[in-house]
């Protein structure tokens, strides 16, 4: 039994959903877990969580939204993050890739979704690329826990994460032949570790350069697998365990 701990599930990549979830059950994969992290995909996402019984949702505005996200969108996040089914905040955090003239900005739609965490006790989703020092320094002014998402920084990053009480989401990255995200897996092992596709993104060999489905994390699990030395039978219980503890999960 495997989670989906990071996924995007919309119609705007997938045709026919029913179909997605269908196969996700023939793969093994038991429940997942959407980001819904733009205006409109955050409703789309509150549909899914109400239709399908496997289907889980963590919802917040990642920082590509930075320019358009009001205080209205905010008021409303705090009343969609009552859904039961709303099992955390995110992806949120901070992208300098395309440049970092809006940090400020980014930081102050981060902390704001922090507080909202902080408030109801709920896991954050980071999303951090090329903005590692000031993810870490914004995370720490919170009692906050959670994973980050699509981790491919260095062990010593990894570490200091860990000690923060986060999981690490990895997924494809790690079955690409260039990808040196094994020597973090090997060193830290699988008790700090959540199993993620980010679908329709980051497809997993041998699919690389496809369509991704959750259906594909047995293919990442598989290769943490082989970096561990365990069985993938271990492999799927124990991240399934770190996840169903972070989310809270039944
Ligand atoms: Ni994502």
């Amino acid at each position: 039994m495997y989670i989906d701990t990071h996924c995007h599930l919309s119609l705007e990549d997938y045709d026919d959903i029913d179909l997605v979830i269908k196969e996700n059950r023939e793969n093994g994969i038991d429940k997942i877990i959407i980001s819904g992290c733009t205006r409109d995909t955050i409703c789309e996402t509150l549909e899914l969580i109400d239709k399908y019984s496997d289907v889980y949702a963590t919802i917040g505005y990642h920082p590509s939204e930075v320019d358009i996200t009001t205080n209205e969108d905010l008021i409303l996040l705090e009343k969609q993050i009552q859904n039961k089914k709303v099992v955390g905040i995110g992806e949120i955090g901070l992208d300098y890739h395309y440049g970092s003239d809006n940090k400020n900005k980014q930081i102050e739609l981060f902390r704001k979704q922090l507080e909202l965490a902080e408030k109801y006790k709920l896991p954050v989703v980071i999303h951090s690329r090329d903005a590692t020092q000031d993810t870490i320094n914004t995370l720490k002014e919170y009692k906050v826990i959670g994973d980050i998402h699509c981790f491919s920084g260095s062990l010593e990053t990894a570490k200091i994460y860990i000690s923060m009480g986060y999981k690490l989401g990895i997924g494809g990255v790690v079955t690409f032949k260039n990808s040196n995200l094994y020597k973090v897996v090997e060193a830290i092992g699988l008790e700090n570790i959540i199993l993620e596709t980010d679908a329709p993104y980051l497809t997993p060999e041998p699919f690389r350069g496809k369509k991704n489905y959750s259906k594909y994390i047995p293919y990442i699990a598989k290769k943490i697998s082989e970096i561990v030395n365990l069985s993938e039978e271990k492999v799927a219980e124990i991240t399934t365990k770190n996840a169903m503890g972070l989310f809270d999960l039944k």
